[in-house]
């Protein structure tokens, strides 16, 4: 048997069955979950990821609306000192990012319980540790998906970082290493016994990285093995198929990520699909206005050249399934000053709004 036949979903393409949910059944869905004594709500949280939800991107969602929890991104255990943090700009937050969530990787049970504790007196309120980054930088050192390997040394640490805080601790981790060793069940009862307050599955293995498609059954056998809130990452990328994945897998939370850096009004839209109302579609002017004002946002905290890759980062999904976008990626990734990248996105944006325009009159 190949590894398609074991998995079809390495091969096949999304599901693609009617998922829009009628109001009766959308007004039946959970819209909170407890992490310990926190409260999110509502349910629809912002995926960690490197190098992308800085405290830029998380205040950029977190405005438009609808995003129950953000994480910063996977920062290294050992990087973390009390010494080290005025310099660390993985872990800079401001107060109205709250509850935040701050992840952190690792294999060394005592150096990951230290870091946790620093990070909590610098003002996590939930510390997540990461079980599921599959690159070979971080699972070469033992962090990450690695520990997916050894259980054992799973529950050491889990319960070094919980005996470590007082903030509540969870785990994200994925569906095993490949599809030989696929132990997400166990990984779940362990990570409850160790007593981790929720749990975030990313459903693809290490092996398969981001290929195929995210198996939502996999979330939906762990919601039913443990009894602590189950989050389920992977593929969501519209409003319908956030509600419709907490109705299917019966999970407590939907995550999103790359659905976020490519429409960050997805938070909203769901919002606003649970209320009954008809969700937001941003026109080309909202589009070209946000991208503005996220670049505002990052120059206000960072060199030019750095906020600039940052919009070059954002722009590469923000712009997916538009007309010529792969002009603008082009163009954008040539350009090296802000005013250059600025009159290429506005070149790209004005007809597109002058279309819509020229529609609605
Ligand atoms: C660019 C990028 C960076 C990521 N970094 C992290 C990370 O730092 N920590 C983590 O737990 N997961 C990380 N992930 C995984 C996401 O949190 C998420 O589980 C995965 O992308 C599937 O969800 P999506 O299809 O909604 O993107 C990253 C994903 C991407 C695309």
């Amino acid at each position: 048997m190949n590894a398609e036949q074991r998995a079809p979903w390495l091969a096949g393409a999304k599901p693609t069955a009617d998922i829009t949910l009628d109001q009766q059944t959308i007004e039946t869905l959970p819209n909170t979950y407890q992490v310990g004594p926190i409260r999110i709500s509502p349910n629809i949280i912002l995926a960690p990821m490197a190098g992308v939800t800085d405290s830029v991107f998380r205040r950029m969602v977190l405005g438009l609306g609808g995003c129950g929890l953000v994480s910063t991104e996977m920062t290294n255990a050992a990087s973390v000192s009390p010494k080290a943090l005025k310099r660390h700009r993985l872990l800079d937050f401001l107060p109205e990012e709250r509850p935040l969530t701050m992840q952190l990787s690792g294999n060394e049970p005592d150096l990951v319980a230290a870091a946790a504790r620093t990070v909590e007196e610098l003002g996590a309120d939930i510390i997540d540790i990461n079980c599921g980054c599959p690159s070979p930088k971080i699972t070469g050192g033992g962090h990450g998906a690695s520990l997916l390997r050894d259980l054992p040394k799973m529950g050491r640490l889990l319960r070094a970082v919980k005996a470590a805080v007082h903030v509540p601790v969870t785990l994200k981790f994925r569906a095993g290493w490949d599809e030989e060793s696929l132990n997400f069940l166990d990984t779940a009862k362990l990570a409850e016994d160790c007593g981790m307050a929720a749990l975030a599955l990313h459903p693809r293995t290490r092996e398969q990285g981001y290929k195929g498609w995210a198996d939502w059954s996999r979330v939906a056998a762990v919601k039913q093995h443990v009894s602590i809130p189950v989050i389920g990452s992977g593929d969501v990328t519209t409003a319908d198929e956030a509600l419709w994945r907490l109705h299917e897998s019966g999970v407590d939370g939907v995550m999103i990520g790359r659905g976020a850096m490519a429409n960050p009004w997805i938070f909203l839209q769901i919002a606003q699909l649970r209320r009954g109302d008809v969700p937001f579609e941003p026109t080309a002017a909202d589009k070209l206005e946000l991208l503005q004002r996220y670049l505002d946002m990052c120059l206000e905290e960072m060199p030019e050249k750095i906020a600039l890759n940052k919009l070059k980062q954002l722009i590469g999904q923000f712009t997916v399934g538009l007309p010529g976008c792969a002009n603008l990626r082009a163009s954008i990734q040539r350009a090296d000053t802000v005013p250059s990248a600025q009159e290429h996105m506005e070149r790209f944006f004005l007809p597109h709004m002058e279309q819509s325009m020229a529609e609605a009159a």
